[in-house]
């Protein structure tokens, strides 16, 4: 059994939620996963004993969330010594046309740049539309985009995009990492 830290950053709930799915399935592999929201660490809290680490952070105006970049540049020695996996977050990744998904490709990697970060498996996963969140200015914008890019645009409900199939996938081939280990 490996105990794994399941850290993310979300603005609107959905990269928490892909957290938690992914430390469910960790935790139905027979591991001990840690959910720890990377803005919110608890005061007690210490990068060392862990056997793994999972790390998520959503796209907000063409970037992850700072404080999750913060947070892997500080304990990427840490990172780098046992299995660790990356996932990011983003409409870009939603719109499925092969511009699309290398823009979302290249956002991940540019994450991986800024950080210095060379984990074992990464990926992008669609996000959400959450207009049931989002204020009046950004409701209006979110809108012109999801037009633009074919995407929901009913502000009256929220869209969820997530493929919850590749997200456990995911965490599947970890744990098998983990057990390789
Ligand atoms: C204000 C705002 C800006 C966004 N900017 C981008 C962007 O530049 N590129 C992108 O692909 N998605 C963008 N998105 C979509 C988010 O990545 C998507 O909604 C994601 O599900 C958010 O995850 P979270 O709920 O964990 O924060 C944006 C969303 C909002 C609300």
């Amino acid at each position: 059994m490996a105990r794994v830290a399941v850290v993310y950053g979300t603005t609107e709930g959905q990269t928490a939620a892909i957290a938690e799915r992914v430390a469910g399935v960790l935790s139905d592999a027979g591991h001990d996963p840690v959910l720890l929201h990377a803005a919110h660490l608890p005061a007690e809290f210490s990068p060392d004993g862990y056997d793994g680490w999972v790390v998520g952070a959503s796209v907000h105006y063409g970037r992850h969330q700072r404080y999750v970049a913060r947070f892997v540049r500080d304990h990427v020695a840490t990172l780098d010594r046992v299995p660790s996996a990356f996932f990011s977050v983003s409409l870009t990744a939603a719109t499925g046309t092969p511009e699309a998904d290398a823009t979302a490709r290249e956002l991940l990697d540019g994450f991986l740049t800024e950080t210095g970060w060379t984990p074992d498996l990464t990926a992008v996963f669609p996000g959400a539309l959450k207009y049931s969140e989002y204020g009046l200015l950004t409701r209006f914008v979110m809108r012109r985009i999801a037009r633009k890019h074919g995407g929901g645009t009913d502000a009256s409900r929220d869209y969820e995009y997530t493929e919850w199939d590749a997200v456990e996938r995911f965490a599947a081939e970890f744990a098998g990492l983990l057990a390789e280990r």
